[in-house]
């Protein structure tokens, strides 16, 4: 049960159906908030949902692309709509190739680019329009310990991870003064859908994993759960002097 840390906040979170998403629009709403959950997948966008409302939360399921301005902006206005504003984003909607520059293609690059980084532009820009009628809010970002760190074939993810980083803290300093806070949340590898993927692409998966446990001086993956504490900590206002800043919740990755 959650203590009410978020109570009578509106969250949006993108990626909501799947993940670390997913795991924080639970989190979330047992905090009190009321969620609004954006994600290109419809089923897992519904389901999600439907097991806020089961539990007796507020949630509404909004489903489409994150760089698709129209869609945001349809999207914001269905916000706007239902909740009357928005206090918290955690723009978690995010995917990666695995790939080499050499092998990438132009279009899986310009694909990459648009979830992860422009998509985050587009709905952090929403977030910024909306939040100022409130007197302020919080923005999370999700980087990568990678984007820190470098990592064997996944140029455009990496490229957008740090992207996010730069485009986080240039967004803190604009929007200080409008009450808005806007922090990176760096996960380390987390068993998610998308880490099994990226395991699965590679020869022998399950030496990739040992390979990834044994880089984190804590011995293991993270949970999707574990980053949605980390997440919530940024959304509510027991971060309340944290702006511009990383959290890295990546069992050590970048220590060690
Ligand atoms: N899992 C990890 O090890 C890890 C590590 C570092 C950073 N991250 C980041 O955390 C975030 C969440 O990752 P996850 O592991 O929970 O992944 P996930 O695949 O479990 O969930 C991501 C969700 O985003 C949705 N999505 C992807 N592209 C979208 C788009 N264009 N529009 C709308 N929805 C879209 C997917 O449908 C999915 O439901 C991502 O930004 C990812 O890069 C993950």
């Amino acid at each position: 049960m959650g203590t009410g840390r978020l109570r009578g906040k509106v969250a949006v979170i993108t990626g909501g159906g799947s993940g670390i998403g997913q795991a924080s629009a639970l989190t979330f709403a047992a905090e009190g908030a009321r969620i609004a959950l954006v994600d290109r997948d419809r089923s897992a966008t519904e389901a999600t949902v439907q097991r806020l409302r089961a539990d007796g939360h507020d949630g509404l399921a909004l489903v489409g692309d994150v760089g698709d301005e129209s869609t945001v902006h349809a999207h914001a206005r269905a916000i706007a709509a239902h909740f009357g504003g928005m206090d918290v984003l955690l723009a978690a909607a995010g995917w990666s190739t695995g790939r080499s520059v050499v092998d990438e293609t132009l279009a899986d690059w310009s694909a990459v680019l648009t979830t992860n980084l422009t998509g985050s532009f587009l709905w952090a820009r929403s977030a910024v329009h909306a939040m100022r009628e409130r007197g302020g809010g919080s923005v999370i970002l999700i980087g990568s310990q990678l984007a820190f760190a470098g990592g064997q074939s996944n140029a455009a993810y990496l490229a957008s991870k740090g992207a996010v980083v730069s485009l986080a803290r240039s967004m803190a300093v604009d929007h200080a003064a409008d009450g808005i806070r806007v922090n990176v949340l760096v996960p380390g590898a987390i068993d998610t859908p998308l880490l099994r993927r990226a395991f699965a692409r590679v020869q022998e998966p399950s030496k990739a994993m040992a390979r990834s446990v044994a880089r984190h001086p804590l011995g293991r993956l993270g949970t999707a759960e574990e980053m949605a504490k980390a997440a919530l900590f940024l959304a509510s206002d027991e971060s309340s002097f944290t702006t511009g800043a990383c959290l890295m919740a990546d069992g050590g990755w970048l220590a060690g």
